[in-house]
């Protein structure tokens, strides 16, 4: 099955995790079985730990954020992405436990999307019912 642009997979075996850059037919494989690509999930309940990113305005600022989810060493968002709609353009900025799970992306255009990845329950978007 052909890649698409942006998409992310990951090994089952080692953990690795990929994302591409620029899309084309091979399957990806690592540790001798092919990666899975990860699903973009949504938030679904109102309560509880929560994984959807919010995209904010805080005066000046833009920024988009993760609440709600633990930042501890072992369970944590690990990366929080934003790339433009048409995806001609992607920032990522990496988390460590105990950080804040935001990013600021003032400098970014408007057009925007945003995805988290957690440790353990893995790739989240916008929850599009706010
Ligand atoms: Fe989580």
């Amino acid at each position: 099955m052909a890649t698409e642009k942006l998409q992310i997979y990951k090994c089952e075996v080692c953990g690795n995790l990929i994302q591409v850059l620029i899309p084309s037919y091979g399957e990806l494989v690592c540790c001798g079985q092919p990666m899975r690509l990860q699903e973009i999930q949504h938030d679904k309940s109102e309560t509880g730990e929560k994984h959807s990113p919010k995209i904010e305005f805080k005066e000046n600022e833009k920024i988009v954020t993760v609440t709600s989810h633990p930042m501890l060493a072992e369970h944590y968002i690990q990366f929080i992405e934003v790339y433009k709609r048409d995806k001609s353009e992607m920032h990522l900025k990496y988390l460590n436990p105990g950080d804040t799970a935001e990013y600021n992306i003032s400098c970014i255009p408007d057009e925007i999307e945003a995805i988290e990845f957690c440790n353990i329950h893995g790739l989240w978007g916008e929850n599009n019912n706010d």
